[in-house]
């Protein structure tokens, strides 16, 4: 984020995708039970995926069902993933990410610590898909349909104990595949945090699939972070460690700038960042800039975690 680069968003409006016809090809592809095979994009050899008979999970609209949904190709091909490379064109590069076995530690604030592998995981949590905006703080946004389950059901099973204030979640470190890992710049490994109550928000996600199939290594497989209210590099991908704790987290774009990425890091137009406004954003696969909102449109769930925070630098 710190590095101007071409942005290889400004693709033509053609290369979207229609929300009908993704809805088509997700009905079709249900109906078929073929949802390993349709994967039409880059990449993730899916039939070896052992979750893909999960997915598509069933829809929950709940939080809105925002329109005009990205293309997928755009959202699969145009992606932030420093451990990769530091520019947005690393979805080949990602198919190196070993994602089976994989396995989640659970530890500090919690009843007992423990490990999970991802499968035994994904049996006992409620898979849903929700369709969410997401912002970048670099103003590219998105919206696409995420498969998973809502935060609060994670932290539940993590029994954590009552004095634990937040939640801290690293991604895995593995420098012989995430070439990125031995650039010394970068404070290694990718840490985010969420505050206790963030985290038990209804609207807060772990994505493990993404257009209704497991989710692209590109993307953060095979679990990440979606929290749409705050900036998108809250939402830390390829989780491996999840820890509470009663102390705030200083995390990976904080460590290496706290005057530009601070620990809420909420959506505000008004708020700029110190070297570019974030009162538009520019839709992958648009030409076209759009109005941001505030809580990235998310207000009337999320406003009232922070009504007590006033003092705090929120949107940055
Ligand atoms: N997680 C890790 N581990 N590494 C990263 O570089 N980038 C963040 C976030 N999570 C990042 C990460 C940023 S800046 C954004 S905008 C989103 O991932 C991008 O998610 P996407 O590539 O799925 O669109």
């Amino acid at each position: 984020m710190l590095i101007k680069r071409t942005h290889g968003w400004e693709l033509p409006e053609r290369q979207a995708t229609s929300e009908s016809t993704y809805l088509a090809r997700r009905t079709l592809v249900k109906a078929m039970g073929l949802g390993a095979l349709a994967a039409g994009v880059p990449g993730l050899a899916l039939a070896e995926d052992p979750s893909a008979k999960l997915y598509p999970a069933k829809k929950n609209d709940t939080y809105g069902m925002p329109t005009p949904m990205t293309a997928e190709k755009l959202a699969t091909t145009y992606n932030n993933f420093y451990e990769f490379d530091d520019g947005k064109n690393l979805w080949r590069l990602a198919q190196k990410l070993p994602v089976r076995p994989w396995t989640v530690k659970v530890s500090g604030m919690v009843e007992k610590p423990f490990e999970i592998d991802i499968d035994s995981l994904l049996a006992k949590m409620p898979l849903e898909e929700r369709v969410y905006r997401h912002r970048c703080v670099e103003t590219w946004s998105m919206i696409v349909p995420w498969s998973g389950f809502a935060m609060k059901s994670l932290v539940e099973f993590c029994k954590p104990a009552s004095g634990a204030k937040y939640v801290v979640m690293t991604t895995l470190s593995n420098p012989s595949v995430m070439p990125g890992q031995k650039d010394v710049i970068y404070p290694w490994p990718y840490v985010e945090g969420l505050a206790m109550d963030e985290a038990m928000n209804d609207l807060t996600f772990i994505a493990t699939g993404l257009y209704g199939k497991p989710m692209p290594k590109q993307n953060g497989a095979p679990l990440r972070l979606v929290a749409p209210w705050k900036y998108g590099f809250k939402n830390v991908k390829s989780i491996v460690s999840i820890a509470f704790t009663d102390k705030r987290p200083v995390s990976f774009w904080e460590k290496l700038n706290d005057n530009e990425y601070g620990f809420w890091a909420n959506v505000n137009p008004q708020v700029p960042h110190p070297r570019w406004s974030q009162a538009t954003e520019k839709p992958l696969g648009s030409s076209d800039r759009i109005p941001t909102q505030i809580y990235n449109g998310y207000g009337e769930f999320v406003a009232g975690l922070y009504e007590g925070r006033k003092a705090e630098k929120l949107f940055m």
